[in-house]
């Protein structure tokens, strides 16, 4: 792997108390070029532009994928990387779907490693701080053809952050536009789910509610996700969240959350739901509480949903599932909890 270090570090400039998420860069990235069938040498390069031709294929067909996940530092200021082989695997399963060629298990892998070595003074160790790590590919060949590509661009950057979503959590039920269809590539972190969701997104917020509840395409009637994560709704003492189908992202942080939530004596349980049914549980006292699933946020609290013309207010419980499961998570990610899962791996030195 070529290495070309940076001579101006920005680490200096950067205000670590103030980071708004996704806006600020680590100082070098991972660089690897598909042509002629194959996958070429990676290389750390220096953070920056990157050549794109107007005509490469990426900018009219949107043939992206990407990865969101995350590394922490433990008080030893060793870095620890949150289930690194389930993002490698969802990269190529998205990859697949998008008809883009899967990547090799070393160019993700010893590529991350390198990468974090060389910007791991970007990984802080106090509270809340993590290193929000973007691997992504896209279609680069130059061709307006509307065709998969025959070159693409593997790319790791990464950004650090703090806490995302902070305040409120008010959703609205969806019932117009869709995020995913049957059939389609919602189970794919494809680029064009993202922005495809970003005009009901807008109008969401401008009604006040900072995210959907996406439902199912076909009825507008099933509880698929709220916004890029993945729902929960505490009915009574059990835990109920939709089941993966190919129209839901399946989400790693879900995955560690069943099994924590089973290993904690919580029942949990991976089935449709029905809006109606949300709303009878309410309506009933059963629906102590809801909240969403992912990388970004790890476990976020629902404090409202809004159907129609129908707003619950869910209040905070004194034993709150959400919160106990979080403080788990987090600790594992961090290395204050023993891990018994297996679910970190320590950047070698
Ligand atoms: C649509 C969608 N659902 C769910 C998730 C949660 O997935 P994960 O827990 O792997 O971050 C994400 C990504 O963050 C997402 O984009």
């Amino acid at each position: 792997m070529k290495v070309t270090k940076t001579s101006k570090s920005k680490i200096n400039k950067i205000d670590f108390s103030k980071l708004p998420f996704g806006t600020v860069f680590s100082d070098h990235m991972l660089v690897c070029n598909y042509k002629d069938c194959q996958w070429n040498e990676s290389e750390i390069l220096p953070y920056g532009p990157i050549p794109m031709p107007p005509g490469a294929q990426v900018l009219h067909y949107g043939q992206s994928v990407f990865e969101g996940m995350k590394a922490f530092k433990n008080k030893s200021n060793e870095i620890l990387l949150f289930r690194k082989e389930e993002n490698f695997k969802r990269l190529n399963q998205s990859a697949e779907r998008l008809s883009i060629p899967v990547i090799e298990e070393d160019v993700f892998m010893d590529g991350l490693d390198e990468l974090l070595k060389i910007d791991s003074e970007w990984c802080k160790a106090d509270e809340g701080y993590s290193l929000y790590i973007r691997p992504f590919i896209f279609a680069s060949g130059e061709c307006v053809k509307a065709s998969a590509s025959e070159e693409y661009t593997f790319i790791i950057i990464t950004s650090p952050t703090t806490k995302y979503y902070a305040g409120e959590m008010n959703v609205v039920v969806e019932e117009h536009y869709t995020r995913a269809p049957q059939g389609g590539v919602g189970y794919a972190k494809a680029a064009g789910n993202y922005a495809a969701s970003f005009f009901p997104t807008k109008q969401a917020n401008a009604k006040g509610f900072q995210q959907l509840i996406w439902t199912d395409a076909k009825e507008h009637k099933y509880i698929e996700e709220s916004g890029t994560m993945n729902i929960w709704f505490r009915i009574g003492d059990i835990l109920v969240t939709p089941p993966l189908s190919d129209s839901i992202l399946g989400g790693i942080t879900r995955d560690s959350i069943v099994t924590l939530a089973k290993d904690n004596g919580i029942k949990v349980e991976q089935r449709r739901i029905l809006i109606t049914e949300v709303i009878e549980a309410f309506n009933k006292g059963r629906l102590k509480e809801a909240f969403g699933t992912g990388t970004a946020v790890t476990v976020n609290p629902i404090n409202t949903i809004t159907f129609r013309d129908e707003r619950m207010v869910i209040e905070q419980q004194d034993d709150s599932f959400a919160l106990k499961l979080k403080q788990q998570l987090q600790g594992i990610q961090k290395g204050s909890i023993v891990d018994v899962y297996d679910w970190t791996s320590k950047l070698k030195a």
